[in-house]
C-alpha cells in the first residue's frame, strides 16, 4: 500500500538531492568545484579563496577574499569553557573521539543564537564552524601530547595559524616554514568536498531534521572517522608503515585479493572515481615535491609508490577498477610536516567542514528541502500474536 520504492543498499544509484557545489566524473577523472578544476584550485588558489568559492558560488574578489579571511579570523577563539571540557578525555583519547565531542558541544554554546531559518544566522555559525576548526583540531593534539593550548594568532593566514597551534610551545620561538604552509593549504584544499559522500550525506541528513548545525557537523566527523572513509588516511599510512619494505609489497597485494582475508589495501579504490582519482595525482606531486623542499628522505614513500605501481598492473585491480584515492599519499606529507597518525583523520575533518557547512547551506536553501526519510524492504516476520513469557 506504500507504493513502489526501489532498493538500493549503498545508494549507489540514488541522487539524494540537487547540488551546484562539485562536479565528479568518475569515469573520466574529473572533479570541479563551481566548475573549477581541482589541480588547478590546488595549484593556483587558497584554502580561504576555495571556502568562500564553495560557499558563495563564485571565487572572491581581493576585497571580498580580505574581508571573508577576516571574518574568520575573529571567530577562531573557543570559549574559555570548552578547556574544561577537553580535560574531561582520556590522555590517549583518539583526537577523532575529541573533535567530534567537542564540536557536538558547540551546539551548546550556540543553541539558542542559531536560527537557520534566517540565512544571516546560518552564515554566522559557518564562520564560526570554518574558523574554530583549526583551534579544535590543534587543542586535541596539544592535550594528547600533554603540552598547554596555544592561543590563535590573528596576524597569521589560517593554515600557519593552524600550524602554530599545533607545533609551538611557549618556551621556543616558532617560525612557520612557508614550506609547510603552503603544502598544508593543498592539502585542505584537496579535502575540502566531495559532492555527497557518506559524511556529507551524513550532515544532510542529520540537518534536513533542522538540528543545530554544530551538531549536524559531529555527526559528519563521526562518519568520515571510519577506515573506509577519512580514515583512510590514518589506516593507510599504519599499513605502508608495516608493509615497510618494497620486497614485502607482493606479499600484500596478494592479501589484499583474498576474498578469505579481511585485509584490504588502504588508500584504494573509491566508490564514484573508476579511472583515477585526480586528488591522488596532486597528492602524490606534492609529497614528491614537500620531501624533495624538506630534504626528507621517508622509505614509506619509495613503499607508497611501487605498491601503486606493482597494484595498477595487476588484473585484479584493473578488473575492479582500483585506483589509489586521496588518502593514499597524504599521510606521507603529514608525516613528513611531524603529525602523529592520529591526526590524519583530524585534518580530513578540518578542511571537509568547509564542504559540509556549504552543502548544508545549500540544503537549508532549497526551496525543495524536506527532512530525510529513506525507506526500506521489510525482511522480518509477518504479524503473530503476543504470547505471555511462561507460554513461549
Ligand atoms: C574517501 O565517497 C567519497 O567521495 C569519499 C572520499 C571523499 O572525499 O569524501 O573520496 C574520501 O572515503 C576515500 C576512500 C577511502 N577508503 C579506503 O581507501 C578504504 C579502502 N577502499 C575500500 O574499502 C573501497 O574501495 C571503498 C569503500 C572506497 C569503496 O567501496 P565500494 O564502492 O562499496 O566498493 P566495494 O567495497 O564493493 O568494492 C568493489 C570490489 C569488491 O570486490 P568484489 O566483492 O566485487 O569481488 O572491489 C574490491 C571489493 O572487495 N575492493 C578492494 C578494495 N576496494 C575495493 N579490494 C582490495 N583492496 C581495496 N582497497
Amino acid at each position: 500500500e506504500t507504493g513502489a520504492f526501489t532498493y538500493d543498499p549503498g545508494f549507489t544509484s540514488t541522487a539524494s538531492c540537487e547540488s551546484a557545489l562539485t562536479y565528479i566524473d568518475g569515469d573520466a577523472g574529473i572533479l570541479l568545484h563551481r566548475g573549477y578544476p581541482i589541480d588547478q584550485l590546488a595549484e593556483k588558489s587558497s584554502f580561504m579563496e576555495v571556502a568562500y568559492l564553495l560557499i558563495n558560488g563564485e571565487l572572491p574578489t581581493g576585497d571580498e577574499l580580505d574581508k571573508f579571511s577576516n571574518t574568520i579570523t575573529r571567530h577562531t577563539m573557543l570559549h574559555e569553557q570548552l578547556a574544561t571540557f577537553y580535560r574531561g578525555f582520556r590522555r590517549d583519547a583518539h583526537p577523532m573521539a575529541i573533535m567530534c565531542g567537542v564540536v557536538g558541544a558547540l551546539s551548546a554554546f550556540y543553541h539558542d543564537s542559531t536560527d537557520i531559518a534566517d540565512p544571516l544566522q546560518r552564515m554566522i555559525a559557518i564562520h564560526r564552524l570554518i574558523a574554530k576548526m583549526p583551534t579544535i583540531a590543534a587543542m586535541a593534539y596539544k592535550y594528547s601530547v600533554g603540552q598547554p593550548f596555544v592561543y590563535p594568532n590573528n596576524d597569521l593566514s589560517y593554515t600557519a595559524n593552524f600550524l602554530r597551534m599545533t607545533f609551538s610551545v611557549p618556551a621556543e620561538e616558532y617560525v612557520v616554514d612557508p614550506i609547510i604552509v603552503d603544502a598544508m593549504d593543498k592539502i585542505f584544499i584537496l579535502h575540502a568536498d566531495h559532492e555527497q559522500n557518506a559524511s556529507t550525506s551524513t550532515v544532510r541528513l542529520a540537518g534536513s531534521s533542522g538540528a543545530n548545525p554544530f551538531a549536524c557537523i559531529a555527526a559528519g566527523i563521526a562518519c568520515l572517522w571510519g577506515p573506509a572513509h577519512g580514515g583512510a588516511n590514518e589506516a593507510a599510512l599504519n599499513m605502508l608503515r608495516e608493509i615497510g619494505t618494497v620486497e614485502k609489497i607482493p606479499e600484500y597485494i596478494a592479501r589484499a585479493k583474498n576474498k578469505d582475508d579481511p585485509f584490504r589495501l588502504m588508500g584504494f579504490g573509491h566508490r564514484v572515481y573508476k579511472n583515477f582519482d585526480p586528488r591522488a595525482k596532486v597528492m602524490q606531486k606534492t609529497a614528491a615535491d614537500v620531501l624533495n623542499k624538506l630534504g626528507v628522505t621517508d622509505p614509506i614513500f619509495d613503499v607508497a609508490r611501487e605498491l601503486e605501481q606493482i597494484a595498477l598492473k595487476d588484473d585484479y585491480f584493473i578488473e575492479k577498477k582500483l585506483y589509489p584515492n586521496v588518502d593514499f599519499y597524504s599521510g606521507v606529507i603529514l608525516s613528513a610536516i611531524g603529525f602523529p597518525t592520529s591526526m590524519f583523520t583530524v585534518l580530513f575533518a578540518l578542511a571537509r567542514t568547509v564542504g559540509w557547512v556549504a552543502q548544508w547551506n545549500e540544503m537549508i536553501s532549497d526551496p525543495a528541502q524536506k527532512i530525510g526519510r529513506p525507506r526500506q524492504l521489510y525482511v522480518g516476520p509477518t504479524q503473530r500474536d503476543y504470547l505471555p513469557v511462561g507460554d513461549r
